[in-house]
């Protein structure tokens, strides 16, 4: 079977010894997990699962509506960001795509689904992949979708508003449905610089993407959401695919998290201090690390196997050498808290000293694996 590649993948065996406990930095959740809130609303009445859930999500959806002051009616649900991802393809069946690169590996597996052609914009690498007005221009009269990601996953880069907004008229101007990925604006510090979602009114055919998973660490509970101001688009979205993606807990989950407005800032400033804390051990560690805003951070290191060989120290981070663009020195890593990013510091230490060591002295790989 093909495997797709994302983070979080806890579950393979990996042959280590008995009992370790996996570290995993390879997934963006919220260091501090899943709030309180959160939990007792999941094992409350937990009768109630016992009938079907609403499958227009209609008290989800104005709890949506009321926690960004839009209505309801804008507010599409799903079985996490990715489901609302092949839904709205499901639905639209694009036949040109414009995709920037590295982004998401989703959005062109969606397309691909549905046999659209898909260009790629590959974002500058001698501009530390800052997107730039290139992307703007290669939007082209004919292309029928473009999916853009802000802050980018994988690299972090957040772009502000105002360069989101030129984005947005430049796909009006060409009838391009324009997809934003918002998934981890919730991390960023000054969330309004960057976000779009004042636009929303004004464009009818723009949609935001959102997730619960990140923030509210919602990983295995699925829930994320879709906000367009065309209604009619949005109850077609809603009515393609099957009838219930979104599961009672699920529903509950997300209404008890939008709630926790006091914990989305300790979060915030959680990821603030910690990514600083991180990015400059990654730095003194000898990696590139990129100027990336989120709850992740990513990076260059010196040698292509740094996944592998954190992995035998129980240590899992993002490889990136499946994206487009990018080779097997580049990794993603989540920002944790402060105990859980010096040991993924001391194993990055431990991984490149003894790669130097190794260098200095043939027949490295069996000594290698005696040393760890
Ligand atoms: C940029 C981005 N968008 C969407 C998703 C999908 O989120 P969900 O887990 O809610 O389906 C992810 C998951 O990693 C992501 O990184």
């Amino acid at each position: 079977m093909v495997k797709k590649i994302h983070g979080g993948d806890i579950y393979t065996d990996r042959g280590l010894p008995a009992g370790t406990v996996l570290l995993d930095f390879s997934a963006n959740l919220n260091p501090l997990g899943m709030p309180q809130a959160v939990q007792d609303a999941l094992c409350r009445d937990v009768r109630a699962y016992q009938s079907y859930p609403d499958p227009q999500c209609r008290e989800l959806r104005r709890a949506v509506g009321q926690y960004h002051g839009i209505p309801a009616e804008w507010v599409v649900c799903g079985n996490g960001a990715a489901d609302v991802i092949w839904r709205l393809v499901l639905n639209q069946k694009p036949r040109r795509a414009l995709l920037p690169a590295p982004a998401f590996s989703e959005y062109a597996d969606a397309l691909e689904s549905v046999d659209c052609a898909i260009s790629y914009y590959d974002l500058p690498m001698a501009k530390q992949f800052v997107p730039d007005d290139g992307f703007l221009k290669a939007l082209l009269p004919g292309i029928d979708i473009c999916f853009f990601c802000n802050p980018n996953n994988p690299t972090g880069i957040a772009m502000e508003s105002g360069w989101i907004h030129r984005l947005m008229a430049r796909c009006r101007e060409t009838g391009t449905l324009l997809v934003l990925d918002e998934c981890f604006t919730d991390f960023l510090e000054e969330e309004e610089r960057y976000s779009a979602l004042p636009f929303l009114r004004d464009f009818p055919g723009t949609v935001i993407l959102k997730a619960f998973t990140k923030m509210y660490a919602m990983a295995g509970i699925r829930l994320g959401y879709g906000i367009c101001a065309d209604e009619r688009f949005v109850a077609g979205i809603q009515q393609t695919g099957q009838a219930w993606s979104v599961s009672t807990p699920a529903a509950r989950c997300g209404i008890a998290a939008l709630s926790q407005r006091d914990f989305v800032a300790r979060t915030k400033r959680l990821i603030a201090q910690e990514r600083a804390f991180l990015q400059a051990g990654l730095a003194a560690c000898g990696l590139k690390v990129y100027d990336g805003r989120a709850n992740y951070l990513f990076l260059k290191a010196p040698v292509l196997d740094l996944p592998q060989r954190l992995e035998q120290l129980g240590i899992l981070i993002r490889s990136c050498g499946n994206y487009r663009g990018l080779d097997r020195s580049y990794c993603r890593v989540a920002v944790r808290d402060r105990a859980d990013n010096i040991r993924l510091l001391e194993g990055i230490r431990r991984v490149l000293e003894i790669q130097t060591a190794s260098k200095a002295d043939e027949g490295s790989e069996e000594k290698w694996q005696n040393r760890l």
